[in-house]
Parts: C-alpha cells; structure tokens; sequence
C-alpha cells in the first residue's frame, strides 16, 4: 500500500507573518503522518521559521536547491544548509523552474542526487505543454523527462523520492486534467520506471498528479487506481482548503 501525499506548492506567495499564521492554523489539525503525508514547500527565508513550528504531522520543504555543496552561486540555496535547518522536502524540475531559469534535465538529475546525499526527499515534477499533448506524444515526452531524472538512482531511491505528474496546460488554468487522464499517464510513468527496474519498484513508487487540484476534484483524483496524491498550487494557499485536501486523503 503506497501512503498518499499532499503537498503544498505556495511558489513566490505569502509573506513571513502570512506563512506563520498559516502553520499555527494547521499543524494540530493536520492528520497523523502515519494515515497522509501533509507537507508545504515555501520560499527560502521562512523555511527555519516553519520548520520550528512544523509539529507532528506537517513537514516543510524548499522549492529548488542547487546540486553542488557550495560555491559562487549568487541567489541559489544549498542541499547542506536545506539539511541543516530540518528541511525534509525539496520540488524538483518544476515545470516553472524549467521554462524561466532553463532547468535541464541533467541538472535536474544531479539534483536528486544531491538531495539524496543529504537526507532530503525529492518531489521531482514532468509533465507535458499543450503542443505536446495535442501532437499526442505526451506519454513519449514524459519518458524522456523520467528516464533523464532518474539516471544512475538505486531502487531504494526511488521508492524514497515522489513524482509528480504536472502537465503545463493544467497549472494554476483551472483545467484539471480528467482523473482518467492523469491516471492513465501515471500508468505510463510507472511501466517506465519498471522497464528500468523491476515491476516491484515501480508499484511502491509515490506519484502525485498536479494541476488545478482543489478540494472539490481531490476525491475523484484519489480514487484513481495509480494517483498517490497531489502537487497542489492555489488551493494549498489557504489552511481551510489546505486541510480539506490533507482530510481526503485520509482513507
Ligand atoms: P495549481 O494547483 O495552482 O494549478 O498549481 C499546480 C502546481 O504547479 C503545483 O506545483
């Protein structure tokens, strides 16, 4: 049995005092980590505020980090000090990330390593444009991303990290993808990962979908057969929906 995750993505939003609030609504609310696993991932400089007041149940994670331990590389974030603060997550290859500060595949890849390296779990996102899908050659283009991020992981490994399925045209649009949709490329992600590995792997593999998620479409995407959980954007923004979206999970 895979454990479902719901994780917050906040991107550039709330400020300090917002974020605190937030977590002071939430954390005693949120349901026990052995039933759901309730994460928010949120910019840099409130991540050690957060951490402290994470409580049982809600982990915190960072948004993107660099692959090396450290260096001259104005305005990154280290893997070191993401561990040094008690930071349990990290997005990786968000599609944002992809397209305005030309992540690659490659880079992507050294990052899950490093990530690794220091005991942070990755949530590594693909996912198709609408060009992509429309050509019909989104299972082919999401392949490429898979195998290209995954290169050289150990088994172990990718049972640990999460994936998360994000097409582009669904992201903060209001067009979710239909529950079939995401499932049935979700369906592709895992026979990718079991041609690389082994059929055992791929099913205890963690994969999210996301993309327009709310509290109203969460239920259905759940009941899909191969869709763990969900990368949520908007919806994550506010404790209320927050913990709607943590709560369906929740069998
Ligand atoms: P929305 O839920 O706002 O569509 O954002 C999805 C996303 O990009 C999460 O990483």
């Amino acid at each position: 049995m895979r454990k479902p995750i719901i994780a917050g993505n906040w991107k550039m939003f709330k400020t300090r005092d917002e974020a605190l609030q937030f977590v002071y609504n939430v954390n005693k609310k949120v349901p026990s980590k052995d039933l759901v696993d309730s994460v928010v991932c949120v910019q840099s400089p409130v991540l050690r505020d957060l951490v402290k007041r994470q409580g049982d149940n809600l982990r915190i994670g960072a948004q993107n980090m660099h692959y090396l331990d450290s260096g001259a590389y104005t305005g990154e974030v280290s893997a070191p000090l993401l561990d040094n603060i008690g930071v349990s997550y990290v997005v990786l290859g968000h599609s944002e990330r992809r397209a305005y500060y030309n992540e690659t595949d490659e880079a992507v890849n050294k990052k899950i390593h490093q990530a690794f390296r220091y005991g942070l779990t990755p949530i590594l996102c693909v996912g198709e444009s609408l060009e992509v899908r429309e050509a019909g050659e989104t299972n082919e283009y999401v392949k490429s991303q898979v195998v290209k991020a995954l290169k050289g992981l150990g088994k172990s490994q990718i049972i640990e990290l999460v994936l998360a399925y994000e097409p582009i045209w669904a992201i903060g649009t209001g067009k979710t993808a239909t529950s079939e949709m995401a499932n049935e490329t979700i369906k592709a992600i895992r026979d990718v990962v079991a041609n690389l590995y082994n059929s055992e792997t791929a099913e205890a593999m963690r994969i999210q979908y996301g993309g327009s998620v709310k509290p109203a479409n969460i239920k259905e995407l759940l009941s899909m057969s191969d869709i763990d959980g969900a990368l949520v954007g908007g919806a994550s923004l506010d404790a209320d929906s927050f913990l709607e979206l943590v709560n369906a999970a929740v069998k």
